[in-house]
């Protein structure tokens, strides 16, 4: 994965450099020393972060530099993260910067430690805040138009949606990996009453221990090291709206109990503070995990359970939706083909039959994979089995004979097992377990030739 751009704007070279050593490895480090070159790199390289040293060339004992590189680089960015760098005992101008949208300061000489944790920080509300922009964007759809299905089982989900929607209560979303859950949660969000306030999503499961807690109740100035001044989390950012909480069986219990404090009482408490404050939340949480399980391993707490299970959808696997299979597979092949520009009319009678003898351990997602894959593969007009990886070996063989078809899976076995091997037959017998001479006289009789 590429690693998150970081901007540095720093006239002193003794700074500058040891800075890009120690952050090097975990960011990829863009360098500026002076404002034209920061605006065109932070134009052309979209760094999330930059770190911005107040005193600039042609000026460096004035800060006049620095704050105009601020205000260029948050007209051009809004969302950009800017870390103000400033002198000893310039604590206005830091404060000014904040002012003016810079998002937190630090003074020389920086602690690296203080450094990381501050950037650590400010990428991860970065992320988090383009991820919340994606979802409000794609939300603005019909309820149910990104939600396809006609089974009953499904229907029955489309009901329940329906009817929480408009109720104030918890909902908690259990489900195999990529049934839905979270099409689940944004639909009940759209179909309520809070549908023109925030819709937050933060997965416990990753983010940090460390961070998690100020990430979700927010913290006050002091609370931490590197906490400069005080932050909202994710309950008040989704003031009015609702938080979703993904993989709610990772949270840590120390945060359980601060879950259902809010859940009683409506109040949270930010990292280091004393008051409480109040606030109006809809709370969804999602799981793939057995809750229950980790209830009799003490890994989560029953009474937070059973709070939180007000209403539970149980979201049914992909390959227990009678007709959904096909459905969606129906949809999802337009969207693909005209993306990929391609003319693809259908699906073969055997792609058919692969499709809905599938077991799907992926569930929708999965589908979603294959047909994306087997678009871009198709060399035809119709999807094939080939093309989407589904090629059992009874539809392979199905027109065979029993002595054919069971000749043709050995040689098929053998193929791989040898193209495994790199084609060494010693180790391809082990494999077998059978004797070298053994699978020499076989790939003789199959016709298999050696793969080198
Ligand atoms: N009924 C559906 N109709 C259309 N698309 C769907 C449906 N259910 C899920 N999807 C799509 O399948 C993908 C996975 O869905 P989603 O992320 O909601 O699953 P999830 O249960 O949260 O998965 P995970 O447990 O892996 O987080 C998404 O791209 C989603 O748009
Ligand atoms: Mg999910």
């Amino acid at each position: 994965m590429d690693k998150p751009k970081l901007l540095i704007v720093e006239d002193d070279e003794a700074i500058r450099t040891p800075m890009k050593w120690v952050l090097a490895e975990d960011y990829e480090i863009l360098l500026a020393e002076d404002r034209v070159t920061a605006m065109d790199l932070f134009k052309r390289r979209a760094p999330s972060v930059v770190t911005l040293d107040l005193g600039l060339p042609p000026y460096p004992s004035e800060v006049r530099e620095g704050f105009a590189a601020l205000a260029e680089m948050l007209s051009h960015d809004g969302f950009a993260k800017i870390i103000v760098i400033t002198g000893q005992g310039e604590k206005d101008h830091a404060l000014k910067a904040i002012g003016q949208g810079a998002y937190d300061f630090l003074c020389k000489p920086t602690q690296i430690d203080e450094l990381k944790v501050v950037l650590q920080r400010a990428f991860y509300v970065s992320q988090l805040e383009r991820e919340n922009r994606e979802l409000q964007l794609q939300s603005n759809g019909e309820p149910f138009a990104a939600m396809l299905g006609a089974s009953p089982e499904i229907q029955e989900v489309f009901a329940l949606i329906r009817k929480v929607a408009t109720t104030e209560v918890p909902v908690l979303i259990t489900g195999e990996s990529g049934t839905g859950k979270e099409l689940v949660a944004k639909a009940i969000h759209q179909l309520s009453t809070r549908k023109m306030s925030p819709f937050v999503v933060i997965n416990c499961s990753a983010i940090p221990e460390a961070l998690l807690e100020s990430e979700l109740f927010g913290h006050e100035k002091g609370a931490f090291t590197g906490a400069h001044i005080q932050r909202k989390g994710r309950f008040e950012t989704a003031q009015g709206g609702t938080l979703f909480l993904d993989e709610i069986g990772e949270l840590p219990l120390s945060l359980q109990v601060k879950l259902l404090r809010f859940l009683q009482e409506q109040r949270i408490e930010r990292v280091g503070g004393r008051e409480e404050i109040f606030v109006d939340v809809r709370i969804i949480a999602a799981t793939n995990r057995d809750l229950m399980e980790s209830i009799r391993e003490s890994r989560f707490r029953e009474d937070l359970y059973y709070r939180l299970g007000v209403v539970s959808i149980v979201l049914p696997p992909l390959r227990e939706r009678e007709g959904d299979i096909m459905l969606l597979a129906t949809s999802l092949l337009p969207k693909y083909s005209t993306e990929n520009k391609k003319k693809i009319k259908g699906f073969t009678p055997e792609a058919i039959q692969a499709l809905e003898a599938h077991n799907w351990p992926g569930n929708v997602r999965e589908l979603e994979n294959r047909i994306k894959r087997a678009v871009i593969m198709a060399g035809g007009s119709k999807i094939t089995p080939q093309d989407l990886e589904l090629v059992s070996q009874y539809t392979k063989h199905k027109n065979d004979g029993l002595k054919e078809a069971r000749e043709g899976f050995e040689k098929d076995f053998i193929l791989r097992v040898l193209s495994r091997n790199k084609g060494n037959i010693t180790k391809a017998a082990e494999e077998l377990r059978i004797h070298r001479s053994t699978l020499y006289e076989l790939m003789e009789k199959l016709g298999v030739k050696r793969v080198e």
